[in-house]
């Protein structure tokens, strides 16, 4: 990167620094997961167990990371996660978000519940925006909403389903944390314990734009994060069904992709109704605390949909070897929401697209020491202990 690596040589060293640089209601918020947290766990625990061998002896100094999806031709199979809290990790959290992914050239997910409008997240991050819809109760809204977003431009839209009733998770009720935002006493606490977060990211939030609000939100459903009656049952709802998703494919003439599968009877079904792809994820570890991790089903849902569907699979990805895993298993493309949260309460802009260097040159590196010229040549032939619900090699 342009002015140096911010002391961050991966992830990890990302996540450490934000967990100093954030209060600890907000920190475990984006951190932490559901209940016993065993889905967070084993997220990663599946990606360290896959061991992949090298091949030596093979010139590979022409590879890329480059691939294509969509159409657009992107830097690496990988982009960032809709996570909507990114203003939390520093001041204009959501553009640098926007604008790191545009100076890397991968996809960014604006969330519909973001802090920043979606006008201004597609202009900063330069039109390579994906959007994230969460399916508002009101129809009359929600279509409206729709218009909106494709009014802006934007080519791909992700509809998440996984999340109608809401988490179990039980640190933030002990923290006194919610969205939208309530001061609690123990959050309030919290905040006036880290004067630094207060000068970095609230002062200059507060004078720059005003409180907190969920940006997209039309006045009918009210925006100040802090406004009591914008709760759950206002924004999603537990009779969401596929109809649903059919009348948005009517409305949306670009990609359309549902978020939150992890069932190959679903994406069945979402290849039928004439969808782009699916998002395989458990949320992050953030919903069903039971859920295998979404690479585990990547082979049974290719299986199932063929070519038929883009795959993208996302919960618990942390190194560039855990992309080239997730394509190995026969997924089009890997996204990860955390991971730039950290870099954005490192530094800001910078430290979100240092999250994206650790990837990139991670992934190049491990191209490298397997052979790998080309992401289309990454397939099951590298795992050295392939699982028994890893698809068949072609090698
Ligand atoms: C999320 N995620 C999420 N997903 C979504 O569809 N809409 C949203 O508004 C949010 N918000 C959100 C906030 C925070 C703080 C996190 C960490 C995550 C889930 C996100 O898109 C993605 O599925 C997970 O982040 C994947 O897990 P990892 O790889 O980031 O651990
Ligand atoms: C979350 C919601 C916003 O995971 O999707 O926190």
């Amino acid at each position: 990167m342009a002015d140096g690596d911010y002391g961050a040589y991966n992830i990890e060293d990302l996540r450490q620094m934000a967990k100093k640089k954030l209060p600890r209601g907000v920190f475990e918020y984006i951190d932490r997961g559901a209940e016993d947290e065993i889905a967070l766990r084993h997220n990663r625990e599946v990606y360290r167990s896959l061991k992949i061998r090298n091949r030596v002896l093979v010139d590979v100094s022409k590879r890329s990371t480059t691939t294509r999806i969509f159409g657009r031709e992107i830097a690496m199979p990988y982009g960032i996660s809709p996570t909507a809290s990114a203003g939390l990790m520093s001041e204009g959290g959501e553009v640098g978000l926007a604008r790191a992914a545009a100076q890397m050239g991968v996809p960014c997910t604006a969330a519909t519940n973001s802090l920043t409008s979606v006008e201004e997240l597609y202009e900063a991050g330069d039109g390579n925006i994906w959007f994230q819809l969460y399916m508002w109760k009101d129809l009359g809204l929600r279509e409206a909403f729709v218009e909106r977003i494709k009014a802006v431009g934007i080519e791909t839209l992700l509809v998440t389903v996984d999340g109608s009733v809401g988490a179990n998770r039980e640190h933030d009720r002990k923290n006194g944390f919610s969205m939208p935002l309530k001061y609690t006493p123990t959050l309030i606490a919290q905040v006036l314990a880290n004067p630094g977060w207060c000068l970095r990211v609230l002062a200059p939030q507060f004078l720059k734009r005003g409180v907190f609000k969920k940006a997209n939100y039309p006045p009918e459903l009210a925006s100040r994060l802090t406004d009591k009656y914008v709760d759950h049952e206002h924004t999603k709802s537990d009779n969401q069904c596929w109809d649903d998703i059919k009348r948005i494919r009517d409305m949306w003439p670009g990609n359309l992709l549902v978020k939150g599968l992890q069932s190959w009877e679903d994406a069945v079904i979402a290849a039928d109704i004439g969808l782009q792809g699916v998002v395989l994820s458990n949320h992050g570890g953030r919903y069903l605390d039971s859920a295998p991790a979404p690479i585990q089903i990547i082979p049974e849902v290719r299986a199932a949909v063929g070519d038929r569907l883009k795959i993208i699979v996302d919960s618990g990805a942390r190194r560039g070897s855990d992309i080239i895993k997730a394509l190995a298993l026969g997924a089009d493309m890997v996204m990860s929401g955390r991971p730039t949260l950290y870099g954005s309460a490192a530094a800001g802009e910078a430290g979100s697209y240092r999250a994206l260097e650790i990837f990139q040159t991670e992934m190049d590196r491990v191209m490298a020491q397997l052979g790998l010229n080309s992401v289309d040549e990454i397939g099951p032939h590298i795992f050295w202990n392939p699982p028994d619900w890893a698809p068949p090699s072609r090698v």
